[in-house]
This record gives C-alpha cells, structure tokens and sequence, in this order.
C-alpha cells in the first residue's frame, strides 16, 4: 500500500485524508501545526472503517518525521480567503508557509512527488519548484482539474445532460487570469457550440472563472473543500495507480506555449512517475495570449515575496 502525506489538516486536506480512505487508494498522513487536531481528525477517521470498511491507515501527527514513507505529498497547509479577498491577496502569507512545508519535505521525503493545493496556485508551485529543486515532473499544481470539474458542472447543468457526459478543459492560472477552452469542451463527443449559443458559453465561462469565489462568499468563513478535494483526489489516483490520466495541472513550463521558467495550467499526462508530459493545444492567438499573461503575472507576483 502507497503512503499519502496530506500537509495542513485543515478543510481540503482532512476532506481529502476521507476521500483517499474511502476508496482505499493509501495509507494517509494527516500532518498539521495545531497540536491534537490532526490526531483526532485521524482517529475519527479510523473509527469510521469499520462502518465503511476500508482498510487503510489514517495517522495524524505534529511531526513531520513521520512523512517519510510517502511517496506522495499533498500540500494544503495555508490560510484560505475571505469574502471579497482574491487567492493572490494571500501570496505573502501563504509563500511563508510553503516554504516552510517544502524544507520539511526536503529533510523527511526527499523522493517523493509533490502536488501543491495552497493558493494562490501557481504562484505556490512556483515557489515549491524553487524551494525543493525536485525537477518539475515531481513538482506540481492541483488548479485546472478543479476548474474544469466546475466548467463541467456549469455546462451539464446548462444542456440537461449528466454531469459524466461532460470533458472540460481549463488552461491559464487557477484565479482571474484562467482560460476555460470551450472549443475544447465537449459533451460526448459534441463540440459546446452545436449545443449553446456563444451568449450562453461566455455566461458559463465567467462562472467558472468565479467559481471559487462564489462559494467564498456563500460560505462566508473559508473557501471551498469537497470540489477541490475530489480533484485533488482523482489526480493522487492518476499517481498511485498509474494510470496515465490527461489532467489539467499547473506545471513549470519550459518553453511550452512560449512560456520558459514560470507556471500555469496546461493539459498533462499524470502517472507514477508524476507529470509524465505536457501535451501542447493547438490554441488561438487570443488564448495563448491570455495563457501566456497568467504565467507572466506568477513570476511579477513571486518577486514580490
Ligand atoms: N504546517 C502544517 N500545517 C499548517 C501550516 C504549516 N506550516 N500552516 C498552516 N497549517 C494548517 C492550519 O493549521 C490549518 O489547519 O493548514 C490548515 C489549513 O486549513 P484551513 O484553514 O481549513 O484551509 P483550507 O480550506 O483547508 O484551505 C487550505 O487550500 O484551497 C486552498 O485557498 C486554500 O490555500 C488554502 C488551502
């Protein structure tokens, strides 16, 4: 059984340890700063096996001694928004945060693969890719699968068709300057504008580009957890089973969509070895110019930290 580290044991990384346990993919780390409270979200955990029968461990801790087992690491330890705050409001707080997760990875997990979850994403990845030196196929972002789950949604809602009908994909930075691709969403097969008037899709885009912030502030205290915990689940599933899934992650780029040296969302093939390559869409200028300006503003935003 693979062993899953989930750094911050908070909303999205306690929701996260469940969905792992549910579906016996690994034993789980729960690991957090605040004393007592990961040991007990574990314990909880555990108590619930017998009820839904899985047989995994769920073990919370303080230390971080104890990741060194895991072969993957899930960073979600950060400060999430507040009603009207964008994720890049948070960079100061949270690159402190990151870079103190990331030199405990280093000392306790040196091989593991790292999928970083804090906002604001890319900015984040960035900063893990510096932080760890690990090599950008073991050092990545979970952003667009959330995105495009939500640009999914949005569009199975809209046509009346299951939501497991829907393949989105959602490219640029996991904030305001995302780039939902509705020539590359389709329902089974069926390209969106033989099923929406572009009236229509333009509405479902500027929802999905909101999307976090709408539930930020319907829920008026802390951001969203079972969208992205699910997201985050399915790509730690891709790893541990191998599977070769095509997903939406933040990665540095090296050249890619005329990118070198900075991180956006961009379709990915994610197995066992981490990102095992970055597939290069045939985008128009327009989109790989709003691509292109995501992962300029990640590398103006880092040198501010
Ligand atoms: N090491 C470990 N855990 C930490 C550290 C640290 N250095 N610093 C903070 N934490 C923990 C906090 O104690 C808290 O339990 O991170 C947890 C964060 O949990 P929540 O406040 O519930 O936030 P959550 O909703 O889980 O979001 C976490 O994910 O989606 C992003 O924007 C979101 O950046 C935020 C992150």
């Amino acid at each position: 059984m693979d062993t899953v580290a989930v750094i911050g044991a908070g909303m999205v990384g306690s929701t996260t340890a469940q969905r792992i346990a549910e579906r016996e993919l690994a034993d789980v780390i729960l690991v957090d700063i605040v004393e007592g409270m990961p040991q007990g979200k574990a314990l909880d955990l555990r108590q619930a096996a017998p009820i839904l029968g899985y047989d995994v461990d769920v073990v919370g801790t303080n230390d971080y001694a104890d990741i060194e087992e895991a072969s993957l690491v899930i960073i979600t330890a950060g400060v999430p928004r507040k009603p009207g705050m964008s994720r890049e409001e948070l960079v100061s707080v949270n690159s402190g945060i990151v870079r103190d997760v990331c030199e405990k990875i280093a000392e306790h997990a040196p091989d593991a693969l790292v999928m970083v979850v804090t906002n604001p994403l890319d900015v984040m990845v960035y900063a893990a890719n510096q932080y760890l030196g690990f090599g950008r196929h073991r050092v990545f972002g979970m952003g667009g699968e959330l995105d495009a789950a939500r640009f999914a949604y949005f569009v199975a809602e809209r046509v009346g068709c299951s939501y497991s009908d829907v393949s989105a994909m959602v490219v640029g930075g996991h904030g305001a300057k995302m780039v939902p691709l509705p020539r590359y969403t389709t329902v089974r097969g069926i390209p969106l504008s033989r099923l929406l008037d572009s009236k229509d899709i333009e509405e479902l885009v500027r929802r999905t580009i909101e999307g976090g912030a709408e539930i930020v502030s319907l829920l008026k205290t802390g951001s969203a957890y079972y969208a992205p915990s699910a997201a985050i689940t399915h790509m730690a599933e891709a790893i541990i089973m191998d599977r070769g899934s095509v997903v939406c992650s933040s990665v540095m780029l090296d050249g890619e969509y005329g990118v070198k040296g900075s991180c956006t969302g961009v379709p990915v093939v994610l197995g066992a070895c981490g990102i095992e390559e970055i597939i290069e869409l045939e985008l128009e200028d327009e989109e790989l110019s709003k691509v292109q300006e995501a992962a300029a503003e990640v590398v103006r935003l880092s040198a501010s930290v």
